[in-house]
């Protein structure tokens, strides 16, 4: 009976944790590589102007990113764009004017909120998706690869199979990241876009990009991070030293008084 009573629970156990699929099968995700892995990794400006370009001409039709200042683009450490490419960039934004109508965005305000309901801010989405899962043994594949954020966005976008289901009225789109079925449609096709840059916009590279400006609209400050983080060591190792030889010094005429007697 217990015996019986633990095996069934176990059972609950182990179905209740895997992800409810509809398809079937783990969820998907590519381990892209990206410039701001690992302790030393920091943001690849042109891919993040890329970005802002799929985010803008793309994502912001359903999408929000309220949580981001338009100033905040002006950043050496993220996109590093000129004063006056942020400011008109802004101005062909519309924010409300407070007196119920609507002006032209500057510097100081926020991208605009999501224009459907239904389509999540995307502001901290990078940091609220995990790609890899668990904080596993040491955590050293965290601080080598993060979480996987950027992966997760990346791979979703790139994951549909091209299998739709009709339910309740709604069509739902099969992705093999998000691991079941998602009211999102695929929205990414080679060559919607011509970058500024002249980059090739493949699917796969739009994906990439995007989810790389979504990583540094949840976490602009990461390159700063990671630089004082270092520093830090190696304040800390400096300081170890000098308080061991300290220490020996404190202590040496005492040990060799010990030794005499
Ligand atoms: C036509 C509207 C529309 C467009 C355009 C759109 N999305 Fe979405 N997106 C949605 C909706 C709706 C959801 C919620 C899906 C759900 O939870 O079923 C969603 C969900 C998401 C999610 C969350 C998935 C999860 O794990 O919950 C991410 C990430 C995302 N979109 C990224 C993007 C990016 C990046 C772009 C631009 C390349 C984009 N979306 C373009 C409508 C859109």
């Amino acid at each position: 009976m217990i015996k019986k009573l633990a095996l069934s629970a176990l059972m609950a156990l182990t179905l209740g944790s895997a992800p409810a699929l509809a398809a079937g099968g783990e969820p998907h995700i590519t381990d892209y590589a990206f410039s701001f892995e690992g302790p030393f990794g920091s943001y690849d400006q042109a891919q993040l102007q890329r970005g802002l370009q799929v985010y803008t001409e793309v994502c912001s039709a359903c999408h929000g990113l309220e949580l981001v200042a338009f100033r905040t683009l002006t950043a050496e450490t993220g996109l590093g764009l000129d004063d006056a490419t942020m400011r008109g960039f802004a101005a062909s934004m519309e924010v409300p004017d407070g007196d119920g109508g609507w002006r032209a965005a500057g510097g100081p305000d926020h991208f605009p909120g999501s224009m459907d309901e239904n389509a999540p801010d995307l502001s901290l989405m990078a940091k609220a998706r995990a790609g890899f899962h668990g904080p596993y043994g040491l955590g050293i594949n965290q601080l080598m690869r993060g979480m996987g954020g950027a992966e997760y966005i990346a791979s979703f976008l790139t994951g549909f199979t091209g299998v739709e289901v009709e339910e309740g009225g709604a069509f739902l789109y099969e992705n093999a990241a998000f691991g079941g079925n998602v009211s999102m449609a695929p929205q990414l096709f080679d060559d919607m876009i011509e970058y500024a840059d002249g980059t090739q916009a493949t699917e796969e590279q739009m994906a990439v990009d995007v989810a790389a400006f979504l990583m540094w609209a949840a976490e602009p400050k990461q390159t700063e991070r990671k630089m004082w983080g270092f520093i830090g060591v190696i304040f800390l190792t400096l300081l170890a030293s000098l308080l061991y030889l300290t220490n020996k010094r404190l202590w040496a005429p005492i040990k060799a008084e010990a030794k005499r007697s």
